[in-house]
């Protein structure tokens, strides 16, 4: 199975055409931050991983993406209104993502993506730039496809963005076919209105090596890494009965003692791989001094960058926006519990 067949098979049954030949499809999806984290693949091509990986999305925050076909030679793509050179990297992601979707193998597209948060700032920008292309493509084309469907699709272009097709929590199952059709989101039914997360901003320089790299590199060199998928079942399960019983502590615990175990892992890649800088464990020192101290209940979780996103609830925020005036807090629930309560 390639991404190709996968796209194929899926789409078997669905308009490969626009519906006009002036037709635009335009979508959004939300950003998401792993709770328990992916970290390794079993299949690079298809994007499928050693482990299942749990996330929240993060409300109104995300990609919204225009699509339309166009005359041409190369695709152009301009994301926050710049438009990106056929040379950069992410330009190429996109492109030969697109050339699983092509009606015709000349087709070439136009592809305007507004990203609402700061993109090199390790906030998944990736997962939902995919989430949002897959969506405009089903607008564009009027497919009839689930957010499940869309989900594995969201997945052949970056792994993690197979959880930005839904509100709150989601799982990411790291299914067991070989084919990959059942490596997809399923979203939990829970909401946790009180919960908030900050996103605490250590660097703003891109990354200097990508996630892509970095966990291939983990895969194939660390020692360490056949102990990975005991850890993440551990944990998933702990975070799973923490969001049930509203455990905050057990959840902060677990998500941070799982980006930790995740960089642990990286340091031991050879070579080694460091995201943390010296001002990233300033602020973990004072989140640690926080808790011990008992003045705020605060975790904090990390990505492939120098930059913390924290985990507390709705009563410690006054707090921490005094200790951290640069601290953006984010409010998962909000956009979930505003269209549940307009509904009601
Ligand atoms: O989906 P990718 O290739 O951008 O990898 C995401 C990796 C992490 O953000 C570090 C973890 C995760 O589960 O999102």
């Amino acid at each position: 199975m390639t991404p190709k067949t996968t796209v194929d098979k899926i789409l078997s049954n669905q308009p490969r055409q626009p519906a006009s030949a002036h037709a635009v499809g335009s979508a959004f999806a939300p950003s998401n931050i792993a709770l328990c984290k992916y970290w390794g693949k079993r299949n690079d091509q298809l994007n499928l991983p050693v482990t299942n990986s749990l996330s929240i999305s993060l409300g109104n925050l995300g990609a919204t993406t225009r699509i339309w076909e166009v005359e041409g030679t190369e695709d152009r793509v301009s994301v926050n209104g710049q438009v990106l050179s056929i040379e950069v990297e992410f330009h190429k992601r996109l492109s030969a993502f697109l050339n699983l979707f092509r009606p015709q193998s000349h087709t070439r597209y136009c592809i305007e993506t507004t990203v609402n948060i700061p993109i090199a700032a390790g906030l998944a920008s990736s997962a939902c730039g995919f989430a949002a292309l897959v969506r405009a493509l089903q607008d564009l084309y009027q497919w009839n496809l689930s957010n499940s469907d869309l989900s594995v699709l969201a997945r052949l272009g970056s792994g993690s963005a197979c959880r930005s097709l839904w509100e709150g929590f989601v799982e990411w199952e790291r299914g067991e076919q070989e084919d990959g059709f059942d490596s997809k989101g399923v979203v939990l039914d829970t909401l946790w209105p009180e919960l908030r997360m900050g996103l605490l901003m250590v660097d703003e320089k891109q990354k200097t090596i990508s996630s892509r790299m970095a966990m291939k590199q983990t895969v194939e060199t660390s020692l360490f890494y056949c102990q990975w998928p005991s850890q993440v079942n551990r944990d998933l399960l702990n975070i799973k009965k923490a969001i049930q019983s509203k455990d905050f502590p057990l959840l902060g615990e677990t998500a941070e003692s799982n980006a930790e175990a995740m960089h642990a892992l990286m340091m031991t890649a050879q070579p080694s791989i460091q995201y943390t800088t010296p001002e990233t464990l300033k602020f973990k020192t004072q989140i640690w001094d926080y808790r011990k101290d008992n003045r705020a209940s605060v975790y904090f979780t990390q990505d492939a960058g120098p930059n913390l996103k924290l985990l507390f609830l709705s009563q410690d925020e006054s707090f921490l926006q005094e200790q951290f005036p640069n601290l953006q807090v984010i409010v998962p629930f909000q956009k979930i519990s505003s269209q549940l309560g307009s509904k009601s």
